[in-house]
């Protein structure tokens, strides 16, 4: 016990004496972004926040993280929702506590570096909006990526959370890369940027309990700004680490309530509250509050996300993150792609090849956007290259990595693999060395002239400059000009409950479920249709008894019914032609050929997004453009044929 009668964490006799932080600890909520983003897909509404907003905010937090990160994206483009307009909503009842976003330095709340007007405006609108804590990172910890954020951060008055991501090479923090030394440097360079507080951003979970107490330690006897620690349950360790840490005097530490807490989430904030009760670390937080805000939840809110919980697993830890470092949004990625590509059995060879890509491309921190550039790279290695050659797909973002759109990478890139990447790269074949956005041309004018028919509100205009196929969409959606597809609408309590019940009666009801007649294999004929009746949905297979499959006038029958190799040429009526067919599934970004045009064989022709990697699809042989089967926006299947070439007549 010290003079205040409470129990002191600091007794405890370690070896060096130093002065430590004996302030009650400061606790963030991030069950409004990144919990429901890392259990839930990010697909949490902002009405299933309401119910809870005012409790949260007589909770006591130092912030709740509201915005950012996925979120924007996830809103927009699957939710119908207007990412701007959660912010003002949720202020209007969380009324003391700050709001925090997660703010990908130049990348904004996207996948790339933005130019420097786009990115001002963008913070000077996020403040505007309600934002007050700017917690930012870049993913190459290249802090020349702040130089244009900060300072409209510190202009409007905000908090300057400067991030450094935690990541390893080896099992533990050490090694030649990532060490005390390097971790101590980047918080120096924070402090020079001014950072009102530094971030251990620790996304996959890596962290130990004892390294984090040599970290904080040593971040405590070197900076003197507040020390926050963020880091995700994915391989078990967090809420040990978390203790170490505030045994070490970290001021703030990240967690969710309960029922959004665990798995590849955070540690749940309740028994840290138990936990420090009495100490001089106590959090001031009344449990039986949180209790009653769990209990919402539990009753009202959660029903809708648990057909999202991944409930392929038992365990609810992630003992492969400690071998392959793969942070949990990635590894769900990953194998979402192979299992859409029916190629699931790689993917013990996507483990053992991405440390090598990871090491070609620099040892770069995994976090987005640089965890999906080497993941998809990965994937595309595993499934396209041929034994004469290794990287034979690069995608355009390894290219842009190579070239130093990103940054500058922890090590330098491999050179034959930089070499390859900048083969007629349009940019030029030589990387550059400085700061990306210098590059980069002003956007934020052009995008207003290119949406003004739909809008010249500022805040659209940037969900139009951040996504510009996405955001177009849901601008559509917003001012009457599309309907939104049934897949955005918002799901009922009712709805979930009845589904719920559907389960369980199924679960209980074997004579229900039982079968007449013993169930044939399913055949070869076999066609998958969506059926909608009465706004209900089924999934309905249809296979003829006997016989051959009757032709089916969809988009796609007729390749399916060809028993030819899908890539091959076929004779037709109209002469020889050639297919474009999806090497993967994913979204159409746009046709950089039309009906008509004349390409050559290898000529880029179509965009196709896929894991939020945009890869280009080139022309099979040479001929004339006679079809284009889809348009920008348009999701499609492996194997579906984008385009059709004409091929010239002999
Ligand atoms: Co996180």
């Amino acid at each position: 016990m010290n003079n205040h009668g409470k129990v002191s964490l600091t007794s405890v006799n370690y070896s060096n004496a130093r002065p430590i932080t004996t302030s009650p600890l400061m606790v963030q909520d991030l069950s409004l972004r990144d919990g429901h983003q890392s259990l839930f897909a990010t697909r949490g509404r902002t009405e299933d926040m309401l119910p809870i907003a005012e409790m949260m905010d007589d909770i006591g937090f130092w912030a709740i993280e509201t915005w950012g990160g996925a979120t924007f994206d996830t809103m927009h483009r699957f939710l119908n929702e207007d990412p701007w307009e959660r912010i003002r909503t949720l202020k209007k009842y969380i009324k003391k506590t700050p709001f925090s976003m997660l703010l990908r330095g130049q990348n904004l709340v996207g996948y790339r570096n933005y130019a420097d007007d786009l990115a001002r405006v963008f913070v000077e609108r996020s403040a505007e909006n309600g934002i007050d804590v700017f917690r930012t990172f870049d993913a190459l910890n290249d802090y020349r990526n702040f130089d244009t954020v900060v300072p409209a951060i510190k202009a409007c008055g905000k908090h300057f959370q400067g991030c450094v991501c935690y990541t390893l090479t080896e099992p533990r923090l050490g090694g030649e890369v990532y060490n005390l030394k390097y971790y101590l440097n980047k918080a120096k360079e924070l402090v020079a940027l001014d950072a009102d507080s530094i971030c251990i951003k620790d996304m996959a979970g890596l962290l130990a309990p004892y390294d984090a107490y040599q970290l904080v330690t040593a971040l405590k006897e070197n900076v003197s700004v507040p020390i926050h620690l963020h880091s995700h349950c994915t391989s078990g360790m967090a809420a040990i680490t978390q203790l170490k840490a505030i045994e070490a005097g970290v001021d703030i530490i990240d967690t969710c309530l309960s029922p959004y807490a665990g798995r590849t989430s955070h540690p749940p904030v309740e028994p840290v509250v138990m936990m420090l009760l009495g100490t001089n670390r106590d959090t001031g937080f009344d449990v039986k509050k949180l209790v009653e805000i769990n209990d919402i939840l539990e009753k009202q809110v959660l029903p809708k996300y648990r057909h999202l919980l991944s409930d392929a697993k038992v365990s609810i830890t992630d003992i492969n993150v400690l071998l392959h470092q793969t942070p949990g949004g990635m590894l769900s990625n990953l194998v979402g792609q192979l299992r859409d590509m029916d190629e699931l059995d790689k993917l013990d060879k996507v483990y053992s090849e991405l440390p090598r890509v990871r090491k070609d491309l620099g040892q770069v921190p995994l976090v987005t956007p640089t965890s999906q550039i080497v993941g998809v790279q990965t994937v595309n290695n595993v499934l396209f290259d041929k034994p004469d050659e290794h990287y034979s797909k690069i995608t355009d973002q390894v290219k842009d990595l190579c070239y130093g759109l990103y940054g500058k990478t922890t090590k330098p890139i491999n050179v034959d693999v930089l070499k390859k990447a900048l083969k007629n790269y349009p940019r030029g074949e030589e990387p550059i060395t400085c700061r990306p956005a210098e590059i980069l041309e002003p956007e934020l004018e052009k995008a207003k002239e290119e949406i003004k028919d739909i809008t010249d509100n500022i805040d659209d205009v940037l969900t139009y400059a951040l996504y510009p196929t996405t955001g177009k969409k849901f601008l559509k959606w917003k001012y009457g000009k599309e309907r939104p597809p049934a897949e955005v609408m918002p799901k009922t309590l009712e709805q979930a409950k009845k589904e719920e019940e559907l389960v369980a009666q199924a679960r209980k009801g074997e004579a229900f479920l039982r079968p007449k007649k013993d169930v044939p294999p399913k055949g070869p004929g076999l066609k998958t249709f969506n059926v909608f009746v009465d706004g209900e949905y089924f999934e309905v297979g249809v296979e003829p008894v006997r016989g051959k499959s009757a032709a089916l006038s969809t988009k796609r029958s007729y390749i399916q019914d060809s028993g030819a190799k899908l890539n091959a040429p076929r004779k037709t009526q109209a002469g020889i032609t050639s297919q474009i067919l999806a090497p993967m599934p994913g979204m159409i970004i746009r046709y950089e050929k039309n009906v008509g045009d004349k390409v050559t064989s290898g000529e880029n022709v179509v965009i196709l997004e896929a894991m939020k990697m945009e890869n280009a699809i080139q022309a099979t042989a040479d001929g004339t453009i006679s079809s284009v089967n889809f348009t920008s926006g348009d999701s499609v299947k492996k194997d579906d044929v984008l385009c059709i070439i004409e091929n010239e007549k002999h």
